[in-house]
């Protein structure tokens, strides 16, 4: 197996700083949570349910979860994450704890969410293999990622000027951020880990941005990998990034008097 740990190390340095926990929850949280609100449907939760919720960070799902009266685990490696969903959802079991290793028994939950968790995970088979023994039979696995960014204009807009500026050299190898966002690729995965893939939907959201350079600031203050490969770059390099993506938000995502631009997601369903 490719060696992902730098990678994974980073992940976990980067989620427990304050300052990218905070920018995530106020960037990426209005969007996560409507996705959550989709998730919660597919998993029916309910009073006499077990539902794990894996990578809960602030605890957006998992507080919808235990609204129904299911009986609520929320997993997370960030303490400062785990504080936030403490406060989000108080009547949740919550735990920190590795999405590769977890912390309970064979065949203990109804259904396993993850929202946005896995692409973050340097080994994601193992994960899979995880939520496979945990889940009880007929159970369901739901999870989702970010839409591929060919077909995802915030990530490709931020991808395409990052690949054509930067310089990637001290970047860590890791996994393909997007892989799930494919369905073959998805449906392979999943089957490997002893999964059926009952369902692959995209989803379609939008951010809503005052000025064009908001783009630009929500990769860099608000995500892990990609904020670590800015600081890493020389200020020119940085600059023209920035100068490159607000550009393109500028030309073609005005709208409504300030800018919409689409950012769909790929929402996954799973059962063994
Ligand atoms: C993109 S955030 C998603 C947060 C939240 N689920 C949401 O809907 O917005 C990814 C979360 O996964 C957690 N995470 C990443 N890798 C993890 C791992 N190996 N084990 C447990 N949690 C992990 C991070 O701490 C972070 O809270």
């Amino acid at each position: 197996m490719d060696d992902y740990s730098v990678f994974g190390e980073r992940e976990r340095k980067g989620w427990a700083d304050d300052s990218v926990a905070e920018n995530y929850v106020t960037r990426f949280g209005p969007i996560t949570d409507r996705i959550a609100e989709q998730l919660v449907s597919v998993v029916a939760p309910g009073p006499g349910r077990d539902i794990l919720d894996l990578c809960c960070g602030q605890g957006n799902l998992t507080a919808r979860l235990t609204e129904s009266g299911a009986k609520v685990e929320g997993l997370d490696f960030s303490p400062t994450m785990l504080e936030k969903a403490a406060r989000a959802a108080p009547a949740a079991s919550l735990r920190q704890g590795d999405a590769q290793n977890l912390p309970y028994g064979e065949a203990s939950f109804d259904a396993v969410t993850c929202n946005f968790g896995i692409p973050h995970v340097p080994d994601y088979n193992r994960v899979l293999s995880e939520v496979r023994r945990v889940l009880r039979p007929g159970g369901t696995f739901a999870f989702t990622c970010w839409a591929a960014p060919e077909a995802n204009p915030a990530f490709g807009t931020a991808l395409r000027a990052i690949k054509t500026h930067a310089d990637l050299s001290s970047a860590p190898p890791q996994p393909d951020f997007f892989q799930f966002a494919h369905r073959e690729t998805a449906e392979t995965l999943l089957q490997a880990a002893g999964f059926r893939l009952a369902a692959h939907d995209i989803l379609h959201f939008t951010w809503r941005l005052d000025a064009p350079g908001d783009l630009f600031d929500i990769y860099a203050n608000a995500t892990v990998a990609v904020s670590m490969l800015l600081k890493s770059q020389s200020a020119e390099i940085v600059d023209r990034i920035r100068g490159e993506m607000t550009a393109k938000v500028e030309a073609d995502f005005a709208a409504d008097g300030g800018y919409v631009v689409p950012v769909p997601a790929a929402m996954i369903v799973a059962r063994p």
